[in-house]
């Protein structure tokens, strides 16, 4: 991963010029990184704050050869890769499912996974991480209480945390082309946020409310109301401690 790349210092969004690089077919595990973005995308619409020099902002692009079902489990694989990056810094961090990253609760990551697909197949995937390193403009709104990895360690080198992703994602990766997911899932679910604790999950206008026990083997969120057990996959859902 990220053996061949581009490097921008301000650009619109990664993951954009990343799918227009796919489309050009460069090689699998291309990176595209900005310092800055102008119109960084997060997940369900909404925007991404990437001020200049402010954090890392970076995609990936990879050619899974799998169908579209399964590539919410790409974001798992980041996720994960995420949290072991950042725990190499010394920091505990929890990943609230699928995938944003909290330090002592709060948000310091996100990824957003895209993809183009056609009959059934995918052609491409990008996996777009931001990392928030330096303090938070206040008048920025986030969807979930933000934090910057230098609230929490003195020095970040961006290079080593961009590097130690990168290892640790390449190592999810190849695991989970052998067929090696549950391994993955495994260690993803010692880092699981809200494990047992109540929480609600907002999918468009309904929300369900109940106990996160833990997860499918599909990677599919669990949920406990009572008798009733709910999954949940990983799609334009947001997830909440109640
Ligand atoms: C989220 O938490 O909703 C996902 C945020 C993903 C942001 C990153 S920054 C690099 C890449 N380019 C984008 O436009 N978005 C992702």
């Amino acid at each position: 991963m990220g053996r061949t790349g581009e490097y921008h210092n301000l650009i619109g969004s990664t993951n954009d010029r990343a799918k227009e690089l796919a489309v050009m077919g460069v090689p699998e595990g291309f990176l595209v990184s900005a310092n800055g973005q102008t119109t960084g995308r997060g997940r369900l619409g909404r925007s991404w704050a990437s001020p200049v020099g402010q954090g890392l902002y970076f995609s990936i692009i990879l050619y899974p050869n799998l169908p579209p079902v399964e590539l919410p489990k790409l974001t798992l694989l980041a996720g994960l890769a995420l949290g072991q990056a950042v725990e190499n810094l010394g920091v505990e961090a929890k990943i609230k499912w699928p995938n944003d990253l909290l330090i002592k609760g709060k948000k310091v990551a996100g990824i957003l996974t895209e993809m183009s697909a056609e009959a059934e197949r995918t052609i491409f995937a990008v996996v777009g991480v931001g990392i928030n390193i330096e303090p938070l403009n206040e008048r920025e709104s986030f969807s979930y209480p933000a934090t910057f990895l230098k609230e929490h360690v003195a020095i970040v080198s961006r290079l080593k945390l961009l590097a130690s992703f990168l290892g640790y994602f390449e190592e999810q990766y190849e695991l989970f082309k052998k067929g090696e997911f549950a391994r993955i899932l495994k260690e993803y679910e010692k880092r699981l946020a809200f494990r047992g604790e109540e929480v609600k999950i907002i999918s468009g206008s309904h929300e369900y409310s109940g106990r996160l026990s833990g997860l499918a083997d599909d990677g599919a969120l669990i949920i406990q109301d009572g008798f009733t057990t709910r999954r949940f996959a990983a799609g334009e859902i947001s997830l909440r401690r109640k």
